[in-house]
């Protein structure tokens, strides 16, 4: 079968080598699948360059994120069959950028009936992730505002929607008057162009000086420390990644004296610690895909052998939504 592979470290478009391997063989727990669709996410970045916390044994295949035909299921699977159209998290090193590629039962789900396969490709990570963030760390309320940033890319236009879902006022802040569009249909109530806006100016004219009361950061560094000069009395601010590359420290004499929350978001453990919470939230967000109120926007539908440049493309900030290879 036909596989992007990761030998050695550094750039994807450097890195990535699209070569012929054995189709994977699905260990206990585990299942095979045919790709039908695996989107790129900002950790398949980070792991070829060996930035993530996750480091899989070279050579890897990476795609963290797809949906798939079950051709096979390893000893003790019990909750689902070959021919079931799933999507969860690809088992590395055999990831989804590939014909063929490897899960982990406990991290598969039936693939939404409402959904394409390029869309239920993209309804686990960014979702769950804003599910997350949002309801359980950030007990976000219908009415408060919500300030998203890099609110057009993956993670971020899923916050739109689960944002504006919850009753939320969402403001979205972007790096170009193109993504400006996509998070405006998005449904952002108010989008900022960081490169001809000061947000924190913005967010304070338009709550009234109070600030945002939920804030959603990505990106990290410079964005983190101008988001704690806009977050309102009680607010929260969610660190979900750094994206911007700079890993921020806070002032937590600021956050003392503004009586505001510092809440970490590492949606990942939740499996672990909590292994309950993730299939109720994954039948939470397909009832709300029936119902039309969220749909993963994927912008782009790549062939295999595009795989590596949408990947660079999402490493240099230039995608939005999620760009998806699908078969
Ligand atoms: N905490 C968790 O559990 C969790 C789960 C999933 C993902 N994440 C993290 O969430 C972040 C976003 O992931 P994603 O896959 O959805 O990516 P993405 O948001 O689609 O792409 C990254 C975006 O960040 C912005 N950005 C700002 N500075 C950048 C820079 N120097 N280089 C590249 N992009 C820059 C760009 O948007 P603008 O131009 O609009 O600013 C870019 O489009 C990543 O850091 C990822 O690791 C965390």
């Amino acid at each position: 079968m036909r596989a992007w592979q990761v030998s050695e470290l550094g750039e994807p478009r450097d890195v990535l080598r699209l070569v012929d391997i054995a189709e994977p063989e699905p260990a206990a727990g585990q299942l095979a699948v045919r790709v039908l669709g695996a989107a790129a996410n900002f950790p398949d970045v980070l792991m070829c360059r060996g930035e993530y916390q996750v480091k899989p044994p070279l050579p890897f295949t990476p795609g963290v994120e797809l949906c798939g035909e079950v051709v096979a299921t390893g000893e003790g699977v019990t909750n689902i069959a070959t021919g079931d159209r799933v999507l969860g998290g690809g088992s590395l090193p055999h990831g989804g950028f590939a014909d063929y590629a490897l899960m982990a039962a406990e991290s598969t789900f039936a693939a939404p009936d409402s959904l394409s396969d390029a869309e239920a490709s993209a309804f686990y990570i960014g979702y769950q992730t804003g599910w997350f963030g949002l309801h359980r760390r950030a007990q976000l309320r219908a009415g408060e505002t919500l300030l998203v940033h890099a609110a057009a890319g993956g993670v971020g236009s899923a916050a739109i929607q689960l944002g504006k879902a919850a009753g939320a006022r969402v403001i979205g802040v972007v790096g170009g008057e193109a993504k400006a569009e996509v998070a405006r249909a998005l449904g952002a109530d108010i989008v900022i162009d960081r490169r001809r806006e000061d947000f924190v100016a913005v967010v304070k004219e338009a709550t009234g000086g109070r600030g945002a009361d939920v804030i959603y950061d990505p990106v990290g560094g410079e964005v983190y420390q101008r988001s704690t000069k806009c977050i309102a009395f009680e607010g929260r601010i969610l660190v979900v990644g750094f994206a911007g590359g700079q890993i921020q420290s806070a002032a937590l004499n600021h956050a003392l004296v503004k009586n505001y929350s510092i809440l970490g978001l590492h949606w990942g453990l939740y499996a672990a610690r909590d292994p309950e919470s993730i299939p109720a939230c994954h039948k939470a967000l397909t009832e709300m895909a029936a119902a039309g109120s969220i749909k993963p926007m994927v912008s782009e539908r790549l062939s295999l052998e595009q795989v590596a440049d949408g990947v660079q493309r999402l490493a240099d900030g230039a995608t939005v939504g999620r760009v998806a290879f699908v078969a």
